[in-house]
């Protein structure tokens, strides 16, 4: 598929537009931010491990019956997915209290919940992505009620399928990001990316954290705990 122009650069991956208009090409980087753009930084070789990494766990997603703009991984950096219109909601599901949780309501990070969590940011770099309800997505008519109500069946789903693939790889599953599009004909499909930079890891024997949190923190190791999560990865799927 060939390459044409570049439709958006966003803070972790470009966007390239394809001879066939329902097809897009997206390019991971290794630029990092933090704290909504305010921290930049380099994580050497994450581009590679987010493409590859978000591919495999949308292949299996997608056999698991969770639809996704996936179409296929055309090099390292990049891979042919389906065009959205991207929902402009962070849909965020935790198992764990962590980051902004934690600070929010006062709970030490590493309380593990009865049931997992879910909770909307309106995607808006200019306001901050604040937290929202449902009925504030209604009422800003960011998604439809039917819309949102597929959304959080799906975003549980993939946590169910997710931290039992983690769990399998020896990592546990603290929390991560989602987004969702709709293809032209308004199909809610999974799409963005499934990756360390939007999801918590914390090796399930020592608590080690093996994702962005190292870049966000400035723990050290960052370009290792990626390297080294990969490798699990690629060890069990
Ligand atoms: P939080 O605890 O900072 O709200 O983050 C929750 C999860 O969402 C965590 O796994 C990291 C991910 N995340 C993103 O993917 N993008 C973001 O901009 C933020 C703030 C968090
Ligand atoms: N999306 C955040 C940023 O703006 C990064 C993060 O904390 O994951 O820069």
């Amino acid at each position: 598929m060939q390459k044409k122009e570049q439709l958006y650069e966003g803070k972790a991956k470009k966007v390239f537009a394809t001879e066939c208009p329902e097809l897009l090409i997206v390019q991971y980087k290794d630029d990092a931010t933090a704290f909504n753009g305010l921290k930049k930084g380099t994580i050497s070789g994450k581009g590679v491990i987010n493409n590859q990494m978000s591919n495999r766990l949308m292949a299996m997603l997608e056999c698991s019956g969770v639809p996704t703009h996936y179409v296929q991984e055309l090099n390292d950096r990049e891979t042919l997915v389906k065009k959205v219109s991207i929902v402009p909601l962070e849909v965020i599901v935790r198992n764990i209290a962590a980051g902004s949780f934690a600070k929010h309501y006062g709970v030490e990070e590493g309380v593990v919940f009865d049931q997992p969590t879910i909770e909307f940011s309106y995607k808006n770099d200019a306001l901050g992505d604040p937290l929202l309800n449902t009925s504030h997505a209604l009422a800003l008519k960011l998604a439809s009620e039917e819309e949102i109500e597929i959304i959080k069946v799906y975003a549980f789903r993939v946590n169910e399928l997710l931290k039992a693939f983690w769990k399998s790889c020896g990592v546990t599953l603290v929390d991560f990001k989602l987004e969702f599009g709709r293809l032209a004909d308004g199909t809610i499909v999974l799409a963005d990316e499934i990756s360390p930079d939007t999801s918590r890891l914390w090796d399930s024997e020592t608590g080690e954290k093996l994702d962005k949190d190292r870049f966000r923190r400035d723990l050290g190791g960052v370009e290792e705990a990626y390297a080294e999560i990969m490798h699990r990865l690629e060890a069990h799927l």
